[in-house]
């Protein structure tokens, strides 16, 4: 409660009760330089939606969204379910009480799931999902990283990452990211990397960068560009810029050079 927090600092930028004065502090403070960071939140929100009907259009029931964060409507089982009743999603947050809040949610939602699991342990993050046949990984699966992957530090090897997740997904999966941009306005970055040294500490990165994330994916169109380009073309451009991106395993198996 001391220190602020992404999950409950997006909760406050999305409009939830889910937030102490702390994150609702570190939230205004970047308001205040950044106003339009709360619609970018949103402008996120439905690039996230746009990753899963996209996927479920494509044929995938199984979800995970990995960074899920308090549930904020519409969550990723309800965009699913739209399109099938059936599909299962897991929700994964290395937060005990967004983890908790998404539990009692989905209570009694038919094939949905919440985790307590941190994305730079990616294994174990596996094997709950194979322990608790939770998905099954001869089947395609979209895998969510909305938001996430910028908490993740250099040296904690976010792209070591993708790839222990991206090595057991079967042809025709999904992977959506959703990354802050270092070619954001600069004023801008300098405001939201303040929380630098705390949990909500954040690594923006370039396009270049982000895209060298979906090394054995293949990229969908528009590419790695700013979310609102995923969305609609009059959406206005924002200083703090989000990259969306989205990529699809294979048809064959994608293994890397010399490996
Ligand atoms: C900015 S919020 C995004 C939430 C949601 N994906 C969305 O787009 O609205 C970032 C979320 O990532 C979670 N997170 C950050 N680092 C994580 C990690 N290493 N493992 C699991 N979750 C993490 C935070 O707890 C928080 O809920």
């Amino acid at each position: 409660m001391d220190t602020p927090n992404s999950a409950r600092v997006n909760d406050y930028l999305l409009g939830g009760n889910d937030n102490f004065v702390v994150d609702r502090d570190l939230a205004r403070q970047m308001l205040s330089s950044a106003p339009e960071i709360k619609t970018l939140a949103w402008f996120t929100r439905s690039f996230m939606r746009k990753a899963v009907e996209m996927a479920a259009d494509a044929g995938i029931r199984q979800f995970v969204d990995l960074g899920s964060g308090f549930p904020c409507s519409p969550n990723v089982h309800e965009v699913a379910h739209e399109i099938e009743p059936y599909a299962r999603v897991v929700y994964v947050d290395y937060d005990r009480v967004a983890v908790a809040h998404c539990d009692a949610l989905l209570a009694g939602a038919l094939g949905v799931t919440a985790l307590l699991g941190d994305v730079r342990r990616p294994h174990d993050i596996l094997d709950q999902l194979n322990n608790h046949t939770l998905i099954n990984f001869n089947e395609p699966v979209a895998f969510l990283l909305v938001g996430v992957l910028h908490y993740v530090m250099d040296d904690e090897h976010p792209a070591d990452i993708i790839a222990a997740f991206r090595d057991q997904m079967a042809p025709g999966s999904y992977l959506a990211i959703a990354h802050g941009s270092s070619d954001s306005d600069p004023e801008i970055l300098r405001v939201l990397t303040a929380a630098n040294g705390t949990s909500a500490q954040v690594a923006f990165r370039s396009t270049a960068q982000t895209e060298a994330f979906l090394a054995g994916f293949e990229l969908l169109e528009p590419g790695v560009v700013p979310v609102q380009q995923w969305l609609r073309p009059d959406l206005p451009e924002t200083r703090m810029v989000m990259l969306g991106a989205i990529g699809a395993t294979p048809s064959h198996r994608w293994r890397p050079a010399g490996g």
